[in-house]
């Protein structure tokens, strides 16, 4: 079974409280996500492998600690996951970035597949497959399946705010792929809309409606 890690950060549920409210313009927002997508990675990777380097400070030899094992790649699903991408690389420069598109079909709910461009090099990565909003988790479940049937087994998903349904569905569909969150909110409503969730992320970011 899965991981869920909800990260309760004050500094987190503050931003995160901000962007709830519907007077939250598209820049304001965009910069929120941006802000607590920095700090959502960093505790998404503290477990990652680390190895012994030799450093020559200007006062002496010391041993240090450096990054080892796996690189990284971030690969959002267009077009929401695109706004937690440069948090990410703010802190991590070296990860490579896929893209995934998918829209999720408004009557059935179903993801439809647009576009997919990993890296090269992605099987040997660890992969984080990142999305604001895991509603029925049908189009982060099937972001993840595209991933692994181009061969990639190291996946981890990051969602700003998640519903129970798209929990339990990762969960039965990937019980290999963790999942980290900002907050674990209550429902979907009938139109599949996460409640209190913040909207229509993809449209907060982007202004378009
Ligand atoms: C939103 C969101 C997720 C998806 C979540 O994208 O960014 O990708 O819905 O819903 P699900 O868990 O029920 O699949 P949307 O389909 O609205 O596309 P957009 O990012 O282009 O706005
Ligand atoms: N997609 C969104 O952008 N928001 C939701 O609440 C559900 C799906």
């Amino acid at each position: 079974m899965s991981r869920v890690v909800v990260f309760d950060h004050p500094l987190i549920q503050h931003k995160l409280s901000i962007m709830r409210d519907k007077r939250t313009g598209a820049k304001e927002f965009r910069e929120l996500l941006e802000e607590i997508s920095m700090l959502m990675i960093y505790e998404v990777t503290r477990d990652l492998e680390t190895e012994e380097t030799i450093v020559e400070t200007p006062i002496t030899t010391c041993k240090c600690r450096k990054l080892a094992g796996r690189k990284l790649a971030v690969v959002p699903i267009l077009r929401a996951g695109l706004g937690m991408v440069d948090g990410f690389l703010n802190l991590i420069p070296a990860a490579k970035v896929g893209h995934i598109g998918l829209y999720r079909d408004p009557k059935t709910l179903e993801p439809v597949e647009y576009y997919c461009k990993l890296p090269a090099d992605s099987t040997e990565r660890e992969i984080l497959v990142v999305d604001p909003m895991l509603a029925t988790g049908g189009s982060a479940s099937a972001a993840i399946q595209f991933i692994k049937n181009r061969g990639c087994s190291h996946i981890r998903l990051v969602n700003l705010i998640a519903a129970p349904e798209g929990v339990k569905r990762i969960q039965e569909d990937h019980p290999d792929v963790d999942i980290y969150i900002a907050a674990l909110d209550d429902h979907l409503n009938e139109h599949g809309y996460i409640v209190p969730g913040l909207g229509d992320a993809g449209d907060r970011l982007f202004g378009t409606k």
